[in-house]
């Protein structure tokens, strides 16, 4: 097949060729007061410790609050939750959580709070950051997981149906995970 060039732009790629798993992260700020963000660009660095690194935005809430208290939460999104992710990015901190009427608790351990209606959570500690251009790479250590008894108690195909995570593929596109398969 031929081949042509493609933009090395990512906001021109289309088809996107990096998609990212949709999380909401949550956070504090130092006066408690509690904030969400949808972030795509997300991915595990290392099994022991157990390290995860999403990149944020210098300047934004998260990465200021994660940096005012070491912590915050890594959220699942679903596919009945995706609409409202993408959507909320229109407001911010207290009125973005009212506008998208997820509800938060407080998580063990961590100073974050939880998006309650997220099926697992993954609660981190600040590990490091590196700063790329205007973004910020933030390295979180898992210290806690939880997640819905029925997937974790779900034979493993069954899981990943019940999880119903999302991927973001370009602006306004997300695929969803319902074509699984085994390596035969
Ligand atoms: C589906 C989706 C995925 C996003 N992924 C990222 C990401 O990985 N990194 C990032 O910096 N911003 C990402 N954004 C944009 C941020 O969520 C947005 O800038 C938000 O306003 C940041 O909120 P905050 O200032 O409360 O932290 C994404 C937005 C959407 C809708």
């Amino acid at each position: 097949m031929k081949k042509v060039d493609f933009p090395i732009d990512k906001r021109k790629w289309h088809p996107g060729l990096i998609p990212g798993l949709i999380v909401l992260v949550s956070t504090y700020s130092k006066e408690s007061i509690p904030n969400i963000a949808p972030i795509s660009w997300i991915q595990m660095v290392s099994f022991k410790p157990p390290v995860l690194m999403f990149s944020g935005s210098r300047g934004s809430r998260t990465v200021n609050n994660i940096l005012e208290t070491n912590c915050f939460c890594v959220n699942t999104v679903d596919s009945k939750m995706v609409t409202k992710v993408f959507n909320c990015i229109k407001w911010f901190g207290q009125e973005r959580i009212k506008k998208c009427g997820f509800n938060l608790s407080d998580a063990e351990l961590i100073k974050a709070p939880l998006v309650d209606e997220s099926r697992a959570h993954l609660k981190c500690t600040l590990y490091d950051t590196k700063e790329v251009g205007r973004a910020v790479i933030v390295f979180g250590e898992i210290k806690a997981a939880s997640i819905w008894e029925e997937i974790a108690l779900a034979d493993t195909i069954s899981a990943y149906k019940k999880l119903d995570q999302v991927l973001y593929m370009e602006d306004g596109i997300y695929a969803l995970f319902d074509r699984l398969h085994r390596i035969e």
